[in-house]
């Protein structure tokens, strides 16, 4: 109830948030989404076209692949908290680093309310925030991606698992399997 309460008041001031340029372009944020007591915590890049229509994370294309990939884990959208480094529109699917400092405060405080157990960071950017805030230092993502990383987060031990994100399937065909069988390895992780 009290986190509850927490994530609906940092929504709020997601919503009125002007502290970089990104707001002007924004129709909705796209704050997250899923149950405030989730073990499972998903970080995407920020918002598309459509996400940015609608303020929900992943609902385009690369949000059906997720799906799909989800349940190869034998995981439901409805079990897990999806969210995004950046809350607003990214027009080119790019941030600066200016940008990521300024919402950055916004995740922290979402992995701090929902203290989640497993954190699955999808793609370099979410990646890089993942490391600088668990202290953990990564190979790239082509060498560490569906691997376990274990880590120490304020609310306890945590588990660290590096995904490619969905949209890379999209545009490169041949990582569509790869990021398959590792979501297919993780249903043995999310089942202990
Ligand atoms: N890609 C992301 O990284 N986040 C979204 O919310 C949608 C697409």
């Amino acid at each position: 109830m009290q986190a509850d309460s927490d994530l609906e008041g940092l929504r709020k001031e997601v919503g009125n948030c002007k502290r970089c340029s990104l707001w002007k372009n924004r129709k909705n944020v796209v704050f997250g989404e899923g149950p405030e007591n989730a073990s499972i915590f998903l970080i995407g890049l920020g918002p598309g076209r459509n996400e940015n229509l609608f303020g929900k994370p992943f609902i385009g294309a690369a949000g059906k692949f997720l799906n799909h990939l989800l349940a190869l884990a034998g995981l439901s959208r409805k079990e897990v908290y999806i969210t995004s480094v950046m809350k607003c529109y990214l027009p080119k699917n790019k941030a600066t680093k200016e940008q990521i400092n300024a919402c950055k405060r916004y995740l922290d405080r979402q992995l701090e309310i929902i203290k989640p157990s497993i954190i699955i960071p999808l793609g370099n950017v979410a990646l890089q925030y993942v490391s600088e805030k668990f202290n953990v230092g990564f190979d790239r993502i082509s060498k560490i991606h569906g691997k376990l990383f274990n880590a120490k987060a304020s609310w306890g031990e945590i588990k660290i698992i590096p995904m490619y994100h969905p949209a890379a399937a999209l545009r490169n065909g041949a990582l569509r399997k790869t990021l398959e069988k590792d979501w297919k390895k993780l249903r043995s992780v999310v089942l202990k």
